[in-house]
Formats: structure tokens, C-alpha cells, sequence
């Protein structure tokens, strides 16, 4: 049985990957009616991720005798600059992200809940992961300087990119 404490805290980071999910389709709608459709592709398999975090977390709470509660999310922005700005903004969220989850271990800790302690490790390296992939793409898009070859070309790439839920062997479920 998990503690009323951990419970919220773990239901508020259901609400925080929903969130995400919501806010990467908000890019992906971005990016479609600004006809990058590669690098909306990228966006729509980041919220199918966000998806499966909240899920990862949702099984959680109910393997552990506790209470999905869900709350309203949150409206996300619509409109951006540029490529460049959605995807800043997108290494800005995951850094937020990350700060999310290193407070839910502090908390697991200190409420000596292992186990919730060791199920949180698999997150830990998933913001690990998230942000070197986003950040190599705000890298990328700082050397191509939105020169509209090079855009094209990363659209392509981005394009490319699919949605495969992680094995059990690597978190999965
Ligand atoms: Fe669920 Fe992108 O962190």
C-alpha cells in the first residue's frame, strides 16, 4: 500500500506527462500548418511517449493499492516563432520535467518507499535520454539557421522517426 503523500505526488505526475502529451500535439498541430510534416511526425510520436509515461505511473498507483485521481490538464500554447522556438521550449519543458521527477525520488526517499524509489529509476534515465534527443535537435537547427534546404532535409529525418513502446526488459509493461 502506498502513502496518501506519494499517492498525490504520483497523481500530479500523471497530470504533468498528460500535459506533455497535450503539449507536444499542440506542436505537432504547429508544425502541420506550417507543412513540416516530418517534424510533426516527431511531435506526434513525443505525445504517444507522454502517453505511455502517464501510464507507466497510472499502473503504478493501482499496483500499489492506491487512486488514480485525475485533475484538469492545463491549455498548452499554440503558436510558436519558429522551429527553432518549439523546440527550445521543448528542452525547457523536459528540464522541468526532470525537476518533477528528482522530487518525487527525494520524496520516495524520504518516505522510505523503496519501491517506489526503484520504480522512479526507470524515469531517471528516460529525462536522461529525452533531453540529450531534444537538445541535439535544438543543436541541429542552430547550425542550419532555418535555411530552408536544411530544413527540408531534417524534415525528412524527423519523418522517419516511429513510436515503439519500450520491452518489458526496458521498462516497458
Ligand atoms: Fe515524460 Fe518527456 O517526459
Amino acid at each position: 500500500m502506498i502513502n496518501k503523500e506519494m499517492e498525490n505526488a504520483l497523481n500530479g505526475q500523471v497530470n504533468a506527462e498528460l500535459y506533455s502529451a497535450y503539449l507536444y500535439l499542440s506542436m505537432a498541430a504547429y508544425f502541420e500548418s506550417i507543412d513540416l510534416s516530418g517534424f510533426a511526425n516527431w511531435m506526434r510520436v513525443q505525445f504517444q511517449e507522454e502517453q505511455f509515461h502517464a501510464m507507466k505511473l497510472y499502473d503504478y498507483i493501482i499496483e500499489r493499492d492506491g487512486k488514480v485521481l485525475l485533475q484538469a490538464i492545463d491549455k498548452p500554447p499554440s503558436e510558436w516563432d519558429s522551429p527553432s522556438a518549439v523546440f527550445e521550449a521543448t528542452l525547457e519543458h523536459e528540464q522541468k520535467v526532470t525537476g518533477l521527477i528528482n522530487d518525487l525520488v527525494y520524496l520516495a526517499r524520504s518516505e522510505k518507499d523503496n519501491a517506489t524509489e526503484i520504480f522512479l529509476q526507470w524515469f531517471v534515465g528516460e529525462q536522461v535520454e529525452e533531453e540529450d534527443n531534444v537538445g541535439k535537435i535544438v543543436g541541429q537547427l542552430k547550425l542550419i539557421k532555418n535555411s530552408p534546404q536544411s530544413l527540408f532535409m531534417m524534415d525528412k529525418e524527423l519523418g522517419q522517426r516511429v513510436f515503439a513502446a519500450p520491452t518489458k526488459a526496458e521498462g516497458g509493461a
